[in-house]
Order: structure tokens, then C-alpha cells, then sequence
């Protein structure tokens, strides 16, 4: 291929006209349209050759999807602020740029997580389920009884951007008292929101509801366990719009059917999707949506445009505007041998 040929990239699913016009304004773009993610042999027979990739996070990003690129491959742009898929490591060490979409998803990722919320606290879709069956006879002076949210106190595990959005929606809209649990001091949730830094025990012991807003690492998953749901209230609700690894999912299954917590939120399972006889979805006291925090017209195009442009900053060899791995910027040359 001349220099001057377009670079060629493999777009791994349907995305926003928003983003998916500047890929293919710019570039040899192959787009997969299926509803599913292409098979793993099949995803790693469309990439080789290609200087590019724009990745969902159901696609695994590792060693074995560089060596099927080959070594031209410059950057992989994922279409999710999350990046728990990718090996960023080994990415780095190949000097191979990641991009991902942070901030537009910020507020819907929020709204979501308040929606969990506040739907569990009240047992909507138990009871919109109830009117759908036919089972509404009259006003009933016990029936469906749920939980207040004001004056509460939200805890929020991970005080980032979403956490924060979260915890701006319970303080200021519901009064909530804010505890946080976080490696860093958010001294903007402390002096708007009077969020005060808490351990993880403190947090889970003295919420109404807890809300996971932290990565999936190492680290973080399966933090929310046994132990901790032992350490819950027994009225507390569990919010989890982050990623579903983060809670053992037997562990809250057994948490909500024994009554250790009253409810769980899940915008996120392990896996995803849960297969139809997941024990999780015979609870009544488990709400599940299917992924769809960031599912809105404005952050939905929002993160195809970050991701478009990403991908053409890495194919330009630019600093990518969100960028997860600027140090290979800096040792680029070596790097990529
Ligand atoms: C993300 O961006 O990481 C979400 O999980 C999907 O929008």
C-alpha cells in the first residue's frame, strides 16, 4: 500500500452515524453490521492488516488480538469510557495507542444509576408487573410497601465522575447524606456535596444504598462479596451500573434472598448476559437492565465521536484527545520498533 493509500480498520460493530461517518470519510473501513460481536476467529481474521480498530467492550483485546493485527496495528479505539477489556499493558509495551470515551456518558450513567435506585427503593416493576397480571383488586393499605430515599445516606464506592454525578442527584434532588470510599480525596464532593471519606467497612455498615462506580481491576473484582453484604443493612440497596465482575454474583443472590440487603440495581451482570435461568432473575428484589447506562441519543453519539477521533489521531500517530495510555507517546519510536 503507497503512503498515501488510506489506513485500513476494522469498526467491530454498528455504531453511531456520528462517529461511524468519520471513520469512513477518513479511512478503509470495514464495519461489522451483525447485532452480535463477530466470533473470536472471525474478529481476529478481520484484523489482520489492519492499522486500526474501533473495539466494543465485548471484544477481549489482548496479546493474541496484536499478533493476529500484525504489527502495523496503532491504535485500538474502544468505544466505552470502561477499558477493563483490553490488556492496556501489553498494548503499551507493543506501542499501541488506547482510546476510550470518557465525560459524555457521565450524566446518563448517573441518571441510570439514580433510575436503579429509586425503582428498587419503590418496586416498580414488581408492581407494574402486578398490574399487568391482572392482580390489582383495589387500593391495598400494606401492599407494595417500599423504602424513603430523603435524608438518606448514599455511599458511593468510587467518587470519580459518575460517582460524583450520582452522589449530586442524592444530595441535592433527595437531601442524602453523603459517605465516600475512594484512593483519592474528591475535595469537590467534600465542599459541594459535604461527602466525607469513609473506609469501605465504615461506608457498607452505615448506608441506606451503596453505589459501585469504580473500575474493574485486579483489585476490584469481586469486592462486593459475601462478607461485604453481611456488612450491609438489612434494608440497604445495592447499585451496580459500573461492571458486573464487581459483585459475586451468588454471593448477592443469596445477600437478597435471605434478606441480608433489601435490593439490587444491576445495569451489569457476570456474565453478560445472564443466562435466562441466572437464579438473580427469579428475585423480585433484583431489578436487571441490560447494559444501557449510556444508552441516550447525546452520549450515544457523543462516544462515537470521541472514539472516530481517537482512532484518527492513533492512525495520524497525534496525541489521541482521550487517550489511556499517553506514555507510549512518549517512547513511541522505540517502542513500535
Ligand atoms: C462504558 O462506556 O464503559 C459503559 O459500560 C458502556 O457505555
Amino acid at each position: 500500500m503507497s503512503s498515501n493509500a488510506p489506513h485500513r480498520v476494522f469498526v467491530t460493530r454498528n455504531i453511531p452515524d456520528a462517529g461511524l461517518e468519520i471513520v469512513q470519510a477518513n479511512c478503509d473501513a470495514e464495519i461489522w453490521t451483525e447485532p452480535l460481536p463477530p466470533p473470536r476467529e472471525v474478529l481476529l481474521e478481520k484484523i489482520a492488516g489492519c492499522d486500526g480498530v474501533l473495539s466494543l467492550l465485548t471484544e477481549r483485546v489482548d496479546a493474541e488480538f496484536f499478533d493476529a493485527a500484525g504489527d502495523q496495528l496503532s491504535v485500538v479505539s474502544n468505544y466505552a469510557v470502561g477499558f477493563n477489556n483490553i490488556d492496556i499493558a501489553e498494548a503499551t509495551r507493543r506501542g499501541i495507542r488506547v482510546g476510550h470515551t470518557p465525560g459524555v456518558l457521565t450524566d446518563a450513567t448517573a441518571d441510570m444509576a439514580f433510575t436503579l435506585l429509586i425503582s428498587t427503593a419503590r418496586r416498580i416493576v414488581e408492581a407494574a408487573d402486578y398490574v399487568r397480571g391482572g392482580d390489582w383488586r383495589t387500593w391495598e393499605p400494606r401492599g407494595h410497601i417500599g423504602l424513603d430515599l430523603c435524608g438518606k445516606t448514599i455511599g458511593i464506592v468510587g467518587m470519580g465522575r459518575i460517582g460524583f454525578a450520582m452522589a449530586k442527584r442524592c444530595h441535592g434532588g433527595w437531601g442524602m447524606s453523603v459517605l465516600y470510599h475512594d484512593q483519592y480525596t474528591n475535595e469537590a464532593a467534600e465542599t459541594q456535596l459535604g461527602a466525607r471519606q469513609v473506609d469501605l467497612d465504615t461506608l457498607l455498615s452505615e448506608s441506606d444504598f451503596v453505589s459501585v462506580h469504580v473500575d474493574l481491576n485486579d483489585s476490584t473484582t469481586g469486592m462486593f462479596n459475601n462478607a461485604a453484604f453481611q456488612k450491609m443493612k438489612s434494608t440497604a440497596i445495592f447499585i451496580n451500573s459500573a461492571r458486573g465482575p464487581l459483585h459475586v454474583s451468588s454471593d448477592l443472590h443469596d445477600a437478597l434472598r435471605d434478606g441480608e440487603i433489601f435490593a439490587a440495581g444491576l445495569d451489569v451482570t457476570d456474565p453478560e448476559p445472564p443466562p435466562a435461568d441466572d437464579p438473580l432473575l427469579s428475585l423480585a428484589n433484583c431489578l436487571v437492565v441490560p447494559h444501557i447506562a449510556s444508552a441516550t441519543v447525546a452520549s450515544r453519539n457523543g462516544m462515537a465521536e470521541i472514539a472516530a477521533n481517537n482512532l484518527l489521531a492513533g492512525l495520524a500517530g497525534d496525541p489521541l484527545p482521550c487517550w489511556v495510555n499517553p506514555d507510549v507517546g512518549q517512547d513511541n519510536e522505540s517502542a513500535q520498533g
